[in-house]
């Protein structure tokens, strides 16, 4: 998790930079608190919620889905919900939020892909789920099972009304992620955004390799797929306050090349450039 040791990181900032935060914390709107990562513990997911919520108003939708795979105690499915509710007031886009877990905590390391030097079967157990529940007070769903079975269920439960905008992934192990990654494979495309972005929070350790863990996963889900590709985030750090953040790099989108809104232009008059450029900033093209 990005969330403490980057506040520490701000500190480094200039003074100027940090009395524009201060005001920004105070005055600013969701969007201003977003950019300083100062909306929810999870700036990451602040981040992706907007983006999920921007791209469905590009594609002329109000309702969106976001999910976290791996809940654990639930921080981070919390820190969601609340992101969640500043992008609706922000944007009038609805997020249906979705959380999954075994509750038991990690299944079993099975080979090197699974980091067994980390991870041992069992670790992160959620302990007390209907407690949780009581907490996310039916803002979000709770899928508890083992990924590889609940995902297939809920790829089904998308629809073209709500698609897929925003993943976190967060089971740690190679076989989970690969298990979790499924979520992309619905025939329909318009299932998912043009473009989902996805929070991958187990590839900055030493041992991360693209051989092992979420980093195999996804190079092998690219292998696999002509028309569905994981690539970073290439709008990161961008014009954003903080340059440096650790979350940064752990952002990816999956590019959905096979959806509608990439296969052919819109039917309409010739866009001038200044034109261009305001909806690309209003869709958060750029
Ligand atoms: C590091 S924790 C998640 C932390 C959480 N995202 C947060 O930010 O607070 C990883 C979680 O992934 C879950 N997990 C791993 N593999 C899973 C699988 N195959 N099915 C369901 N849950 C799984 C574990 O139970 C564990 O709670």
């Amino acid at each position: 998790m990005a969330g403490w040791l980057d506040r520490i990181r701000m500190l480094n900032s200039p003074l100027h930079m940090l009395a524009l935060a201060a005001a920004v914390k105070w005055f600013g709107g969701a969007r201003a608190r977003e950019r300083f990562g100062l909306l929810t513990v999870r700036p990451m997911y602040a981040y992706g919620l907007f983006r999920a919520a921007d791209l469905a108003r590009w594609c002329g939708l109000r309702r969106v889905t976001a999910v976290e795979f791996g809940v654990a105690t639930g921080a981070g499915l919390l820190a969601m919900v609340e992101a969640a509710g500043h992008v609706r007031r922000d944007t009038g886009v609805e997020v249906r939020v979705v959380g999954f877990d075994t509750a038991a905590g990690l299944p079993p390391p099975t080979d090197h892909r699974d980091h067994p030097e980390l991870w041992s079967e069992g670790d992160f157990a959620m302990v007390h789920h209907d407690e949780l529940r009581a907490r996310l007070a039916g803002r979000a769903e709770l899928v508890i099972g083992d990924i590889a079975d609940t995902v297939g269920p809920f790829r089904e439960s998308l629809a073209p009304e709500a698609p897929l905008g925003f993943v976190s992934m967060d089971v740690d192990l190679y076989s989970s992620t690969v298990a979790a990654l499924r979520v992309f494979e619905a025939a329909d495309p318009s299932i998912y955004l043009p473009a989902v972005s996805v929070y991958l929070d187990d590839v900055a350790m030493f041992t991360a390799n693209r051989w092992c863990g979420e980093l195999a996963a996804i190079e092998e889900f690219n292998t696999a797929h002509e028309l569905r590709k994981f690539d970073v985030d290439r709008t990161l750090p961008g014009r954003r306050p903080w340059p440096h953040l650790n979350w940064y790099a752990r952002m990816r989108v999956l590019h959905v090349l096979d959806h509608p809104r990439r296969r052919r232009p819109e039917a309409r008059r010739g866009l001038a450039l200044d034109e261009d450029q305001r909806r690309l900033r209003e869709y958060g093209l750029m």
